[in-house]
């Protein structure tokens, strides 16, 4: 008895040296902690149950059967997040380079496996070399089998991407189909060809940090949602994102008691759209004027900037929030924005997370960049998220809700549940100016005429009351008792149940 007690000591401390000293200095020395160290972050202290300590790789090739680290360069189990299950994995840099072998792979697809069983997030933290060379088609073979899981687990569990180090290959397709990925400044990089391959293949001398860098892809590509400054920032940013999260997509959305009124009126709101049309104002001051205590977690803030998103909560239940931004692109709608925006929308409609949405567009960008590279397309994406949509969907006005952009931003005929309007919204089919020049082109030459044409278009349409003639708009509201109008109008569709007729899937225009 005493000999296995000590056997199992012994195992349990090779484990957790990983690859030893030297490299867990030089995982140290590069600013990265391991991969337990982080996880001691992540997780509630002491929740953390450990799986697979003493699973190793099959390879004989190369002088492996010889050079086993147990556990095999993941740590895989599950733990709690304030007192919420979560199943994790976690690469170590430490153990070849957290290249992922055949039973590298078994060991995250068993905790993925566990977790759609009984319901529960998967996080991965990725520092990983990509896939263990020595073992071939094997690796290749683990690496599908963990993107098989990832997609038939989207939309059922929430699934997110902590990038710590190297993501390179085809690895980056498991992060790229969770729903949001973090990185790391400085530390974490993700690319499908390295800057070795991308010189020879087409000639451009690039950094492995231009490339594929935090910056690069919160800023230019869109791939991931937010990049912090070290691993400490980035996991303590991470469990408070996950305070939002339902467990699954059966679960409601979880609830925190907030001392923020319902009731609260906000009298500087009445205040906030200039009375000039055409200057911008904060739209984040009115959602953070809005939500419970100001707390609003953005999502890609330094992506597409013409739309805003992120988790909130209101009256303690979380709600995702997309938002027009008028000070970016007038807040018009591009192809960057619209898929921004869609694919927030499908992750809280997919986890029954209610939306609301502050709407004010000037409508789709125009010129050949955008027609070239596909807006229709692209903007039909968040078209179709709205419409597809069937979770509590509360609208509001603000300011300008023209063409097909009004349509778009979750109105009454994209079945928005209570859709309500500021007192100054305009809604119509464009602006004043650029209708009177369509419709009265006669006049073209008479500045007074054009003036007065204008201000008669202006006076009939830049107003929300023939929406709301038509029951388009449900009510005008005061732009003070926004919160107020929209925590009943969430309360109300708690309980709302709306199925879309029964399909294999839709065919979202991709
Ligand atoms: C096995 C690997 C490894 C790998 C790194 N190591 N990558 N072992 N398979 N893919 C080992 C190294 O041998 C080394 O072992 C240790 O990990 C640390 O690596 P270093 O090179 O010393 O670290 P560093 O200088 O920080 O460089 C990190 C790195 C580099 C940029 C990731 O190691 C690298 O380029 N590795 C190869 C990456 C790669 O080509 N992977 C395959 C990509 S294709 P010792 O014993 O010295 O500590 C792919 C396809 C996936 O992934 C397809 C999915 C469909």
């Amino acid at each position: 008895m005493h000999d296995i007690n000590e056997q199992l000591d012994n195992k349990r401390a090779a484990a957790r040296q990983g690859g030893g000293a030297k490299r867990v200095a030089a995982q140290h020395a590069k600013g990265k902690l391991t991969a337990r160290e982080r996880l001691e972050l992540l997780l509630d202290e002491g929740s953390f149950e450990e799986w697979d300590m003493f699973v190793e790789h099959r390879c004989h090739d190369f002088g492996m059967q010889d050079n086993k680290v147990p556990g095999d360069g993941v740590v895989t189990g599950y733990g709690m997040i304030n007192g919420r299950l979560v199943f994790v994995f976690s690469q170590d840099f430490t153990v070849f380079g957290g290249a992922l072998s055949e039973a590298h792979a078994e060991k995250i697809c068993k905790v993925m496996d566990q977790a759609m069983k009984v319901g529960a997030p998967v996080i991965g933290l990725n520092d990983s070399g990509g896939a263990r060379i020595q073992e071939g088609v094997a690796s290749l073979g683990g690496y599908a089998d963990v993107f098989q899981r990832n997609v038939m687990a989207s939309g059922v569990i929430p699934q997110i991407s902590l990038i710590m180090g190297p993501c390179a290959g085809g690895a980056v397709y498991s992060p790229a189909m969770t729903d949001f990925i973090f990185m790391v400044r400085d530390s974490s990089y993700m690319f499908v060809t390295g800057p070795e391959v991308v010189k020879t293949v087409t000639h451009e001398e690039v950094t492995a940090e231009e490339l594929g860098g935090a910056g690069t892809h919160t800023g230019r590509s869109g791939v991931a949602d937010l990049a912090f400054d070290n691993d400490v920032q980035a996991l303590l940013m991470l469990r408070r994102f996950f305070n939002y999260l339902p467990l699954n997509n059966r679960d409601g959305v979880p609830v925190r008691e907030s001392g923020d009124p319902p009731e609260r009126l906000e009298p500087s709101l009445d205040t906030l759209v200039p009375d000039n049309a055409n200057q911008p104002y904060d739209i984040k001051e009115l959602i953070l004027k809005t939500v419970d205590d100001g707390d609003f977690f953005e999502l890609q803030p330094d992506y597409a900037k013409n739309i805003v998103i992120g988790m909130s909560r209101m009256a303690g239940r979380t709600v995702g929030i997309v938002a027009n931004n008028p000070q970016v692109l007038a807040g018009c709608l591009d192809i960057k924005s619209s898929i921004k925006a869609a694919r927030f929308v499908r992750f809280c409609d997919a986890f029954n997370i209610p939306v609301v949405t502050f709407v004010d567009v000037p409508g789709f960008m125009p010129g050949t960049a955008q027609e070239y590279g596909g807006i229709i397309k692209h903007g039909a994406k968040l078209l179709y998220a709205y419409a597809e949509c069937t979770v509590p969907k509360v609208t509001v006005i603000t300011r300008k809700a023209y063409g097909g952009a009004y349509d778009v931003m979750a109105s009454k005929h994209l079945r928005g549940d209570v859709n309500f309007a500021w007192p100054n919204a305009e809604i119509a089919v464009m602006g004043a100016k650029g209708a009177v020049e369509i419709i009265f082109r006669e006049d073209k030459d008479d500045p007074v005429k054009l003036a007065a044409r204008e201000a008669e278009y202006k006076n009939r349409f830049a107003n929300p009351f023939v929406a709301g003639a038509r029951g388009f708009i449900d009510d005008v509201i005061q732009p003070h008792e926004t919160r107020r109008r929209i925590c009943r109008s969430l309360a109300m569709l708690k309980d709302k149940k709306l199925d879309n007729p029964w399909r294999k899937h839709g065919n979202i225009p991709l």
